[in-house]
């Protein structure tokens, strides 16, 4: 595949999950990718795998680690992918506000700033963008308050952003993910918990599975194939779209 050859592009959070996969997918398909993450070591080791692509350590909060990045885009940057998110469990009622304002901080700040950032080269290259949101941007999940929120207004922001910005030709879609297996569940308590009694990862996903009508969690491979999909040429007149791929859980 090739679709993207002399492409550039910059996945943030690309170090682990589905922004690995989604920087494997735009290399396999003959982009030169800036492979960036928090953690800019696992991002040099990815980058160091994937043919044409540079790591990069990129905090997506932080308004000098996002000039840096598009610094080292050089001249042009053709797609930008903003993927990096953390999630922390909390309920509303007493919520810890330190832990409101990170996640709020990485998932929807993270977002507008990649958006300012890149946007010059955006235009130049009429580019465009893809937010990685979350079904959980849709639906309501007891327990996500911090979440499902920086979601649902990635979600607008997505929206807006696409209007804004057409006039000068670059668009901006969303993919909206169900349950995806990725290291991110690995790291929430009660998912440790759930393998603990279910005897293994694979029970737990499919425990986890069980209110969604294709019966599993999506693959990350999946999800890089639906961002590519929006980033692609053939995607041309497709502009403030929400592409939900969740096996059915919100349908
Ligand atoms: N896994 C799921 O079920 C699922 C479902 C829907 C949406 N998503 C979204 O997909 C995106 C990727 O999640 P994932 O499941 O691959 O998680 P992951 O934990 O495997 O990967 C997330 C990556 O983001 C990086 N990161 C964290 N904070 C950062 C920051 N401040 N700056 C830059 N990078 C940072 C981490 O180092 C990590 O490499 C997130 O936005 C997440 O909300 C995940």
């Amino acid at each position: 595949m090739s679709g993207f050859a002399g492409k550039r592009v910059l996945v943030t959070g690309a170090a682990s999950g589905i922004g690995l996969a989604t920087a494997r997918a735009f290399a396999g398909a003959g982009a030169q990718v800036l492979v960036t993450d928090l953690d800019g070591d696992a991002a040099a080791r990815a980058a160091a795998e994937l043919p044409g692509a540079v790591g990069l350590a990129l905090d997506v909060t932080s308004e000098p680690a996002w000039a840096a990045a598009i610094a080292a885009a050089g001249e042009r940057l053709d797609v930008l992918v903003n993927n990096a998110g953390v999630a922390e469990a909390g309920a509303l009622a007493d919520h810890d506000l330190t832990v409101w304002r990170r996640v709020l901080a990485v998932n929807l700040d993270g977002v507008l700033l990649g958006l300012r950032a890149a946007t010059p080269l955006l235009r130049r290259a009429r580019g465009c963008v893809v937010n990685v949101a979350s079904a959980s941007g849709k639906k309501a999940q007891p327990g996500a308050g911090a979440y499902c929120t920086s979601k649902a207004a990635v979600l607008m922001l997505s929206r807006v952003a696409a209007l804004e910005l057409a006039p000068d030709g670059v668009r901006v879609n969303c993919v909206l993910p169900g349950g995806v297996e990725t290291p991110m569940w690995a790291r929430q308590p009660f998912f440790k918990d759930l393998v603990a009694e279910k005897g293994g990862e694979a029970a737990a996903y499919a425990e986890l599975a069980r209110d969604t009508p294709l019966g599993r969690f999506c693959r990350p491979d999946e999800v890089a194939a639906a961002i590519l999909s929006l980033a692609g040429d053939q995607a041309g007149f497709i502009t403030g779209a929400e592409l939900v791929l969740d096996g059915g859980y919100t349908a």
